[in-house]
């Protein structure tokens, strides 16, 4: 009998890799693999990985040592195992993967997965197979186009990519190097994703671009699309209920963009604009290219544009050369935006971007104070904005089950977490329930009403559709 072929594939880093990861996924699903959660089953085991910050390099061979433990055990038990490194730290790492762990068959790179079949078919044992090209030819005409189960299978919130790499050269940042230069996918391909998407029953859309908002896709008219035209275009395709794009810098937030959160119903009032420092000559060594009082009249129209958005931000603490003074500004910014939720770290030199080679490294034990002390106070600020919810009226996109038996969970329009008791909802609902309580990790709901039946992706529905859901 023949068995079937398993794929592992584990994903680390940004949402990207997420999206890459199911890419992969449906490139091996044409070659026979099936997706299996156990790397111990697995035939063949993909690292997606992540180059971000300090100590990836060192966390994939780790990982791959285990990998190689699990290669023998298999192939005690008679069975093989084919190892790929994908993701950025293949990009970057390149042919020293092979030569220092040679468990590994093929590293690739984020920009040419798609040919995976090509390069398993290629390596054979002790001949690996490299391929970390930025080939001229778009990566996205060649994947297949996704299948409606596994489209279902990976829920009504889905990625999709619409934007890669990055032109900003911030000086701390491997991404400019590991992603490329700025590249955005025509519109036409990316409605037709969406169409697909839609129609197997995804509800929110989250676009996704290293700079997603720098996006200039060529549009069916021959003409430059900017982010906010593409987004009222993808509002008006039917199923589409919410719409969210990440991650963005400052200087890319043009007037058409501002515009669309105040009056696009679907955008849903959530951004996520890093601003990494408070400090002006911080900001200017990071080459930010903004200021902080910059940042913050930035805020200011997107807030007169859509007065409820939840910001969320970025912050990069002990950059080289930043002093008390320059962190307290930092703090001061946080104090006048009030994000709702953010992520923070301390700087991590990456060898050969521009702020490794600075002087004035910060000491580890001053890093790790003041993203203490940062910390403490986004944590301050998000519960502050998640009590803010209780006693309101939410819409909650339901995305699975919840963690107590009957219990459903979903998201809020600002990106919360939400439990409730099921009633009578359904996965892909839109369904306003009253905010009860402001829990550490989630708010709990009660349902308010009935189910926003208007809303529904039609295809949830409709019997000639539901056929072949299973
Ligand atoms: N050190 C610490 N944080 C970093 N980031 C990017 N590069 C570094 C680095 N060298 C953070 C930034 C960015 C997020 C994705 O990761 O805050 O916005
Ligand atoms: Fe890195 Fe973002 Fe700066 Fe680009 S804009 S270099 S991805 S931090």
């Amino acid at each position: 009998m023949l068995r079937v072929k398993k794929v592992h594939v584990k994903s680390y880093g940004c949402q990207m890799n997420v999206y890459d990861a199911e890419r992969m996924a449906d490139v091996l699903a044409k070659e026979g693999y099936v997706e299996t959660a156990r790397i111990e089953d697995a035939d063949l085991v993909v690292l997606n990985t992540c180059h971000i910050r300090e100590k990836a390099v060192e966390k994939v061979y780790s990982e791959l040592g285990r990998v190689r433990e699990l290669k023998s055990e298999r192939a005690s038990a008679g069975r093989d195992t084919r190892v790929v490194v994908a993701g950025c730290v293949a990009q970057a790492e390149g042919a020293e993967i092979v030569r220092r762990a040679p468990v590994v068959d093929v590293v690739v790179g984020p920009q040419s997965y798609h040919r995976l079949p090509q390069l398993l078919a290629a390596a054979g044992p002790a001949r690996p197979a490299l391929d970390t090209d930025f080939p001229l030819d778009d990566k996205f005409q060649h994947l297949p186009a996704r299948e409606r189960a596994a489209i279902r299978g990976r829920g009504v919130s889905a990625f999709l990519t619409v934007q890669e790499g990055c032109d900003k050269f911030c000086t701390f940042c491997v991404v400019p190097y590991t992603r490329g230069a700025e590249v955005s996918r025509p519109v036409a391909a990316i409605v037709a994703e969406a169409e697909r998407l839609a129609d197997a029953g995804v509800r929110e859309f989250t676009l996704l671009g290293q700079n997603v908002n720098a996006y200039h896709g060529v549009g069916p008219d021959g003409r430059v699309w900017t982010l906010g035209r593409l987004l009222g275009r993808l509002a008006r395709i039917e199923g589409v209920a919410r719409l969210r794009y990440t991650t963005s810098h400052p200087r890319d937030m043009d007037d058409e963009l501002i515009a669309a959160h105040g009056e696009l119903p679907a955008l849903m009032p959530y951004l996520h604009l890093p601003v990494q420092a408070g400090a002006d000559h911080i900001l200017a060594a990071m080459n930010r290219r903004h200021t902080a009082d910059g940042y913050r009249r930035l805020i200011d129209r997107i807030r007169a544009a859509r007065p409820d958005i939840a910001l969320s931000s970025d912050f990069i603490v002990g950059f080289p050369g930043e002093s008390d003074a320059d962190f307290a500004e930092t703090l001061r910014l946080v104090d006048d935006v009030r994000f709702a939720s953010a992520y923070s770290f301390k700087y991590s030199i990456r060898p050969g971007t521009p702020a490794a080679d600075l002087g004035e490294q910060v000491p580890e034990a001053v890093k790790a104070a003041r993203l203490a002390e940062l910390q403490a106070r986004l944590e301050r600020d998000r519960e502050a904005f998640n009590r803010t919810m209780v006693g309101r009226t939410l819409d909650v996109l339901v995305e699975r089950a919840g963690r107590q038996p009957g219990q459903l969970a979903g998201k809020s329009p600002y990106l919360q977490g939400v439990h409730f008791e099921g009633g009578t909802a359904a996965v892909g609902d839109i369904v306003p329930l009253a905010i009860v309580a402001a829990q550490p990790g989630s708010l709990l709901g009660r349902q308010a009403g009935v189910r926003d039946g208007d809303r529904r992706a039609p295809v949830v529905e409709s019997p000639h559709r539901s056929a072949d859901a299973a």
